[in-house]
Formats: structure tokens, sequence, C-alpha cells
């Protein structure tokens, strides 16, 4: 089955063409960036507007790249939640007309779901699996049973994580998105030069939960209070220490659920799975699956989207041509141990 996928969510237009959920025929991304970049973050209005422009080249590309023409496409996926909502709207209406036009069917499909699917596209993987999944806008750590069965465990309750990546780098002139300047500045700092607090959500009900605006506003308003003695104050060790705070928060909710679990395969995705300090603690581990999918299926693109949808559509799931989008994660299992 040849599934076109759709994914507008946010700031990438793609399209995808995947066989049976595992074989990218052709995966084309768009990245708005350099349009985003002069206002150093992502602005709603300008993201749709480049959407409505760039979707049909996108999508002609993608079909150009399989070798597959429209009638050969046996169904249409697209992202319909979460994400922005004047975005999410270009690609789901546009997924219906095709839909319509070409008699064939319709699935919108959940980013989320799709982004722990996306290690599918590179190889085996085994269920149960513990999912992280840390990007721009998200910050969840998950349990993984199938492909539709996630058990959100723990959510940021303020900033996401590549927020709080941003938001330093915007306050230190790096440029948007920061999380990769960060990342690369880091390699020559050092961690140990400031002590940044961790935020401790560990106790209560909901010990899984994330908060990453403590942090960002120490390191933006207050680093000065948290340098060590004998330390340099520099831009390289404050992204260093920064980072290690950052990641070492999630690193210690993976380590506590691998051992409580006894789970020890580990899925990550989204663009924060790309920083080095994240790889190298996790692939450090003996004795544990770890499945980071590589830098372009990390970040969005449509061959998720195509891939998640395959297992949905073989089953008979179908969705109206009066499907709608939604801004917000609408629909995961949320227990707490
Ligand atoms: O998944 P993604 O491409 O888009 C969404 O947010 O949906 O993730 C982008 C985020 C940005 O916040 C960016 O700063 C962060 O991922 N990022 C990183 C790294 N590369 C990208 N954060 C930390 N280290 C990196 N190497
Ligand atoms: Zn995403």
């Amino acid at each position: 089955m040849k599934v076109l996928g759709i994914e507008s969510s946010c700031d990438e237009c793609a399209v995808a063409l995947v066989e049976n959920g595992s074989k990218i025929l052709s995966s084309v991304i768009h990245s708005q960036i350099s349009a985003h970049r002069p206002f150093d973050g992502v602005v709603p209005e300008l993201a749709s507007r480049l959407h409505v422009e760039t979707i049909v080249p996108v999508y002609r590309q993608a079909l150009k790249e399989a070798g597959v023409t429209s009638r050969e496409i046996d169904a249409i996926a697209v992202t319909n939640r979460p994400g922005l909502i004047g975005s999410l709207l270009v690609g789901v209406s546009f997924a219906k007309a095709l839909s319509f036009s070409l008699g064939k069917p319709l699935l919108g499909v959940d980013h989320i779901l799709a982004h722990l699917y996306a290690p599918h596209l590179e190889g085996k993987l085994e269920y149960p699996h513990i999912g992280l999944l840390v990007s721009g806008g998200h910050t969840l750590i998950t349990m993984v049973r199938s492909f539709d069965e996630v058990e959100v465990l723990g959510t940021t309750i303020d900033d996401a994580v590549g927020e709080a990546f941003d938001k330093v780098a915007k306050h230190y002139g790096l440029g948007y998105p920061g999380g990769e300047a960060v990342d690369d500045l880091s390699r020559s700092g050092d961690p140990l030069a400031y002590k940044f607090p961790h935020s401790r959500l560990d106790k209560g009900n909901h010990p899984w939960d994330f908060s990453y605006s403590g942090l960002k506003t120490a390191v933006i308003n207050q680093s000065e209070k948290f340098l060590q003695p004998g330390k340099v104050a520099s831009l390289e060790n404050l992204c260093a220490s920064f980072q290690k705070a950052a990641i070492d928060v999630l690193w210690n909710k993976i380590r506590l659920l691998v051992v409580s679990t006894g789970v020890r395969r580990v899925v990550a995705g989204g663009g924060v799975a790309a920083n080095s300090y994240l790889r190298s603690l996790v692939n450090a581990q003996p004795g544990w699956n770890v499945y980071f999918p590589s830098l372009a299926l990390c970040s969005d693109n449509a061959a998720m989207i195509a891939g998640w949808a395959w297992g949905a559509l073989s089953r008979g799931d179908r969705s109206p041509l009066d499907l709608n989008a939604e801004s917000r994660v609408a629909r995961f299992k949320r227990k707490y141990p």
C-alpha cells in the first residue's frame, strides 16, 4: 500500500510517499526557518501563508522523486493535530481535496504518535518501549505499547525543552532555532562552570512531569548567581552548563523509568533528540536498545505521517471529509504510577 503523507503542523511543509509503513519512496521537506528567523521564532500567520504557497510544489516533487503518479496513491494521510491551527488547516484542506478528487481514502494522523513511529522507518522495533518526544513544542515521556497505544506519563507544565534552548539562544544572540548552536558551543565549554537549578517535580502526583521555565529564567536573568567559585564566565561555559541541566532532567527520568519498568528499549523523536549530550548519555548504557532516528526523521517530516497511517489504514480506519484540525494534543491515555 502506497500512502501519501502530508505534514504542515508548524514551520515545515512536507509530503512523502511510504510503502507498507516502512519503505520511504520519497520525502520532501520545505523548511520555513529562513522566513521566520528575522522574528526569532515561528510567526503563525506567516507559516500558514507559506504553506499555501509551497504545498502544491512540494506534493509534485514528492510524486516525481517516488516515480509515482497521483492515480497510484492508495491513501492520503495528513497531520490534523496538534499544531498551529492555520498551518494544520492548509494540509488538511489539501488532503481532503486530493482524497475527494482521486477517490482515495483519507486519514487524519496525530503528529505525536507519528514522531514516536519514526524509528520504524529505519529498522525493526519491538514493543513496549519508552518513548521520548522532545521538540520546540513538546516534551513528553511515554510508554509506547503499540503504534496507536501510547501512555503519556509526563509532560511539561510550562516551556518545552526545545523552547528553552531557543529562548536561551535568542537571549545570547545565537540565532533561531538555537538548539544546535547551543549544542555546538557546549562542546568547548565546561558543564560544571555554572550550577543551574534542576526542576524538582519528582514528588507529589505528577512525578514524571517537566518544567523548564525556572531553568530558562535562571540562565537568562541570573546566570552570575550560579557561577561556581574559580570558574570563568563565558558563553561556552554557560551553554554547556545550561545544556547539562536541561538534558540531565530528561535523562534522570528515562533512567528511573527503565529501572522501575524493566523496559530497556528507548525511542526518541523531535528536534532535541539530535542533541549530542543526550545521545551520548543514552548510547553509553550497556544492555539498552536505543533507537534515535537519523536527524532527518527526528525533526518534522511527512514520512512518519505516511508510515504511521499504514497500520491504521490496514485495519480499516478512515476519516470523513469533514475532518477538522485540532491545535491541542487530544486523546492520549494519561495515567500516573
Ligand atoms: O521537531 P522539531 O524540528 O520541530 C518542532 O519543534 O516541532 O524541533 C525543533 C527544536 C528546536 O527547539 C531546536 O532548537 C531543537 O529542536 N534542536 C535542538 C538541537 N537541534 C535542534 N536542541 C538541542 N540540541 C540540538 N542539537
Ligand atoms: Zn514535531
